[in-house]
């Protein structure tokens, strides 16, 4: 079944076309600006230098592609792809004025049935991703598909809390107010609910690890922040 058949995977594209135009703004306010500093830390996982390809999956907005454009040199290039027609048309408007932003290119397509050529990118990337994708074992599959020998793979995410002191400070920001929020600024309280429930419903990060062994990838390391509330998952695809 191609992505795009699955009802799940439609109603998710839905929603990001539906949020689009408010999604940045949000995401700043909701993360309290945290999240570019953990985009920074994945991005140094996956660059190296030369000119090299990295593909930035579930590119959205191009919030990850660009902070990575920025870093690159020479004939690097950024290819940022998403399901999300609405998301991608607000990383277009901003490629004329982002730093290299003549290096980085946005398509269409879904993470678990993209058109790439086997090995075609040197790195691959994901940011806020995984807790929306139906099929995380085809999720990434497919990125160790695309992926060359020797290339990194990094995603940061946001995982469900064990019970502590933090978390029931951290649940009552993220389960009650930013759903108020998202329904005050994006008008969508629906979609802002939805955020905080598929953190809720996800794997612990432990378990993402073991699915990202299991498409192939060794040296699966986890980084946490915010007592584990975000984690940077790291994995290489080493030579057979
Ligand atoms: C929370 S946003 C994150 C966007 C961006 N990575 C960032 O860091 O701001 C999730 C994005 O993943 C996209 N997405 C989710 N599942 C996808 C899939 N199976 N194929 C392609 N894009 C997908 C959505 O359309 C949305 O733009």
């Amino acid at each position: 079944m191609s992505s795009l058949d699955n009802p799940r995977d439609r109603a998710i594209q839905a929603m990001f076309d539906r949020i689009a135009g408010r999604y940045d703004i949000l995401n700043r306010i909701i993360s309290l600006r945290l999240d570019n500093t953990w985009r920074s830390k994945a991005i140094k996982e996956v660059l190296r230098s030369g000119d090299q390809v990295i593909l930035d999956l579930g590119a959205g907005t191009g919030d990850l592609t660009f902070t990575a454009a920025k870093k690159i040199k020479g004939g690097a290039r950024i290819v940022g792809l998403d399901f999300s027609l609405e998301m991608l048309k607000l990383a277009r408007s901003k490629q004329n004025s982002a730093k290299n932003g003549e290096k980085t290119c946005f398509i269409q397509g879904s993470a678990t049935f993209s058109p790439f050529k086997d090995c075609a990118f040197d790195g691959v990337m994901t940011a806020f991703v995984l807790r929306n994708v139906s099929d995380l074992s085809l999720f990434f599959a497919h990125a160790f598909r695309v992926l060359k020998n020797g290339g990194r793979f990094v995603s940061l995410d946001m995982f469900p809390l064990r019970k502590t002191w933090f978390a029931a400070f951290y649940s009552l920001y993220f389960y009650r107010l930013v759903p108020w929020i998202g329904g005050l600024l994006a008008h969508d309280r629906v979609a802002y609910r939805y955020l905080a429930e598929s953190v809720e419903s996800f794997h612990p990060p432990e378990r993402v690890a073991e699915l990202l062994e299991q498409a192939g990838f060794k040296q699966v390391t986890i980084r946490k922040f915010l007592n584990g509330a975000v984690c940077m998952h790291v994995a290489e695809k080493t030579n057979p």
